[in-house]
């Protein structure tokens, strides 16, 4: 069931948990994504990147595409298709090919014209029933071609971009895209709670989820962090049940070169992930 990310995100924020939102890249990723949430009945956010939308032939594919396979496959659980670190043209872009959420990533304007670019794009998301996401302080490392420091947000300035209407909100904290450096100094608790105490009950969205440990994953949620995003870990475990296949000779062995049997290892470890960090999230039974 295709919704917003809102009300699902406002629960999790109650109920002390978070959905992730998995990044899609594929057929694959996206059928494994959705019957992963909804064998485990949990809520869940398809996350597209503007180079992900592009590489599977523009938004309007993508939608189409989740909107068939939620029906086709049956999915009841709620499943919001959201926008990753969009432009404000990629957000105009998937408001019209029918995303049920975006993300404005405006962090790198200066902060009027951030205010100004998010209050507009909240007033056109929610008079269509989008839900809208808003960034504070870069998140680190590469994503896409989108390259940012690893800031720690201003808590003032979470506040005043809460305040213009968002659903919620990605702050800074420390946290990075990709895989932690060995000398990464680990979250800041110290911003995180300083932010949740600006922003009041407002969902937080605690980017780069790929590699952090299991305990900053708990006390992150603990403190008001209601979604987590992940996608180079799915990328890691696909690449790396594809390659045990293809080093066993598996591929040349019968019709082993079939997509559909050489793609299979690599969709199943997805669901793997997938399943492990939805428990780990605590957002299992919660559909
Ligand atoms: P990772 O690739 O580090 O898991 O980050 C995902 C993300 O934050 C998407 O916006």
């Amino acid at each position: 069931m295709l919704v917003s990310a809102t009300e699902m995100l406002n629960k999790a924020r109650d109920g002390k948990y978070a959905v992730g939102q998995f990044n899609i890249n594929n057929l694959e990723w996206t059928k494994a994504v959705l019957l992963t949430a909804q064998k485990l009945n949990s809520p869940v956010i398809l996350g597209v990147s503007e180079g992900a939308g592009k590489y599977m032939t523009g938004f309007k594919t993508v939608a189409a595409m989740v909107k068939a396979m939620d029906e086709g496959l049956g999915i009841t659980v709620p499943v919001a298709l959201h926008l990753d670190h969009g432009t404000y043209d990629g957000c105009y872009k998937c408001i019209k090919a029918g995303f049920t959420s975006i993300m404005f990533d405006g962090s790198h304007f200066p902060i009027d014209e951030n205010v100004a670019k998010t209050t507009e794009l909240v007033h056109v998301a929610h008079g269509l029933g989008l839900s809208i996401e808003a960034e504070v302080g870069a998140i680190g490392g590469e994503e896409d071609g989108v390259i940012g420091k690893g800031e720690c947000a201003d808590p003032a300035e979470c506040k005043l971009i809460a305040d213009l209407g968002v659903d919620f909100l990605a702050a800074g904290i420390g946290n990075i895209h990709g895989v932690y450096p060995a000398n990464w100094e680990g979250l800041s608790f110290e911003t995180l709670a300083e932010v949740n105490k600006a922003v009041g009950a407002m969902p937080l969205v605690l980017h780069g989820g790929t590699g952090i440990p299991d305990d900053q994953i708990t006390k992150a949620i603990s403190l008001g962090v209601a979604k987590i995003n992940v996608n180079t870990e799915c990328q890691l475990v696909f690449a790396e049940a594809t390659r045990g296949y293809v080093e066993a000779g598996k591929d040349k062995q019968g019709k082993g070169f079939d997509p559909r049997k050489l793609l299979a290892p690599g969709f199943d470890a997805i669901c793997a992930k997938v399943e492990e960090k939805m428990t780990l999230f605590g957002s299992v039974g919660k559909a």
